[in-house]
């Protein structure tokens, strides 16, 4: 069996990370035009890297929840018997690897990664940037940049993603509203296809109606639940 996964912000809420639309069109009290746009970083980069650097800080202080670790565990045993689990999270946080997940896909980018706008070279973050860091590729002063996909930008791996949908048997999507596309659009290419969809979300996501099936409340209960149910209707272990 083929599982296709898409996870947003509510599956790590539980661990203790913000999602985005639950406070008042705040972000950490910023706007999101302020620090989430190729813009916002032209204007200021001082604020946008100082914003990511806390953001990044503060994964250190934020761990996996039952929710990261079951899905973990399912892809481990679909790969085991030759089955897949295929990742794509729109969450830029490293909890699905600090779960035990694998080749997890992160298509709005990743907190722990920077790269240069001047020569495109992508590298994981060794420390805070500011806008004196050097690119150690090009060493352009003021090149690196947090790795975000941010509003007015294209998702990344998309190629892939879109292969991935069109060879799953299983649509799964685990708290997202829906509100963002291309991620948002995926349900419908899922059934379009025929392949059964779920939702895991602490409730109706705006996309609720192209679900076939819908568990509703905190992922960090509902994920173990329905990825125990699953192995045992399959018969993995
Ligand atoms: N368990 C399950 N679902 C939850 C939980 C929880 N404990 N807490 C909140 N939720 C649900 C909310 O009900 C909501 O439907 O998670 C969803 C989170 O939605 P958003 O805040 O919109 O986050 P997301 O869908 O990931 O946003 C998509 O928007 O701003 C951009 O790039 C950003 O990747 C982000 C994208």
């Amino acid at each position: 069996m083929r599982v296709f996964v898409l996870t947003g912000a509510g599956i790590s809420a539980e661990s203790g990370l913000k999602t985005f639309r639950d406070n008042d069109g705040l972000w950490e009290n910023h706007r999101v035009e302020d620090v989430a746009t190729p813009e916002a970083f032209a204007r200021n980069p001082a604020l946008v890297q100082r914003f990511y650097n806390l953001r990044r800080g503060a994964l250190a202080d934020v761990a996996p929840n039952p929710a990261h670790v079951a899905l973990a565990r399912l892809q481990q045993a679909l790969t085991a018997c030759g089955g897949a689990l295929t990742l794509v999270t729109q969450n830029v946080d490293n909890l699905h690897e600090r779960g035990g997940a694998a080749d997890v896909i992160h298509m709005h980018g990743e907190l722990a990664r920077v790269f240069c706008v001047a020569c495109g070279f992508h590298w994981d973050a060794q420390c805070d940037l500011t806008p004196q860091s050097q690119c150690p590729a090009c060493q352009t002063k003021g090149g690196p940049r947090p790795d975000i996909v941010w509003f007015g930008e294209m998702p990344y791996h998309m190629d892939k993603i879109e292969a991935a949908l069109a060879r799953a048997d299983l649509f799964v999507s685990i708290g997202t509203s829906g509100a963002v596309y291309p991620a948002a659009g995926f349900v419908q290419a899922a059934r379009e296809r025929g392949i059964q969809t779920i939702e895991l979300n602490m409730e109706p996501s705006h996309g609720s109606l192209y679900f076939d099936t819908a568990h509703y409340g905190p992922a960090g209960t509902v994920v173990p639940i329905w990825v125990a149910d699953l192995m045992t209707a399959i018969k993995l272990d």
